[in-house]
């Protein structure tokens, strides 16, 4: 037996009452917000260059290095946008209900870059060079969906990705200090926030249409989950810095992100065939693991902070 043999097309048909509904929900629950209006624009000042102001330098940045990792990753992550419309655009169509989310999110999405790009480059917080640098090698290779055609581990993938994205932009504008760059974070999260809640609700739409097919992309969503600038160069350095500055690590990925979007879910008590129930202790004894993980990994790094205050008296 094979879970449900259901083609991605019929699934696309079956979920497009639900995104017809959901799209009214996002558009009645999103609130018009203006970029510029976050952007300490009397901050700013000329850089070299044609306008032969002054050169970026990194005593001008108000943030650790470790902060000025995490924004960089995030600004260069919400860049790749065209890529993004590109692979939902191609899996769920530009018609209908599903073309209007597609070019909606889209809308949404094109803010959040814009709005990083103005504040760090105002704010003098990263390199702008290195920053150029980096989006063009990021935006030259291009981002391509891992389950290309398969709309069920799509989905699951983007209902984990939009709340990880949610919370790394909640916690890298906490990490500014800057009461301006918190509020302008958190303002991009509450966008993160509604995509969730979109693809969330599609994901439990799955779950009803095809409960075992739906566990198993879920399971497998959850295992092979990557952030989505994963593709970045040096990237696995860059995990580890801003996880030592507790912006984003394993902890808070899995409590703040794969859980309350598995209960929400309530993957633990549904009624699935043998194939399902089989995903659903997979997902399980991950979970087990990653649990163990996350706390070695924030022992070492408590450890390794006290380590560092002692040295420094
Ligand atoms: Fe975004
Ligand atoms: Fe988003």
């Amino acid at each position: 037996m094979t879970v449900e043999a259901i083609s991605d097309e019929a699934i696309l048909r079956e979920l497009e009452p639900v995104v017809e509904r959901e799209l009214e929900r996002h558009l009645k629950m999103a609130k018009e917000w203006f970029p510029h209006e976050y952007i300490p624009w009397s901050d700013g000042r000329n850089y070299n260059g044609l306008l032969e102001g002054e050169a970026w330098s990194k005593d001008q940045s108000k943030v650790s290095s470790a902060v000025a990792t995490a924004l960089a990753v995030n600004l260069l992550t919400e860049d790749n946008l065209p890529s993004y419309h590109f692979e939902i655009a191609v899996l769920f169509s530009r018609d209908r209900a599903w073309g209007e989310w597609v070019h909606r999110w889209t809308a949404e999405e094109g803010r959040h870059a814009q709005a990083i790009r103005d504040y760090l480059l105002v704010t003098r917080a990263c390199d702008p060079v290195a920053l150029e640098r980096e989006r063009m090698v990021h935006m030259a290779q291009g981002f391509q969906n891992d389950n290309p055609g398969d709309a069920i581990a799509s989905i699951a993938y983007v209902s984990f990705q939009e709340l990880a994205t949610r919370v790394s932009h909640r916690n890298v504008g906490k990490a500014t200090g800057d009461p301006i760059g918190d509020k302008l974070f958190a303002r991009i999260a509450t966008d993160e926030n509604l995509h969730m809640v979109f693809y969330r609700t599609l994901l439990e739409a799955c779950l009803d249409l095809a409960p075992d097919r739906t566990m198993q992309a879920m399971t497998q969503a959850v295992k092979r989950f990557q952030m989505p600038g994963y593709d970045l160069p040096g990237f696995q350095r860059k995990a580890l810095e801003i996880a030592m500055a507790g912006i984003y690590d394993l902890r808070q990925h899995r409590d703040n992100v794969v859980m309350p979007v598995l209960s929400h879910l309530n993957v633990w008590d549904r009624d699935l065939g043998p194939e399902g129930e089989k995903e659903r202790l997979e997902l399980d004894a991950f979970l087990g693991e990653v649990d163990a993980a996350a706390s070695r990994f924030t022992e070492r790094r408590d450890a390794r902070l006290a380590r560092q205050a002692e040295r420094q008296g």
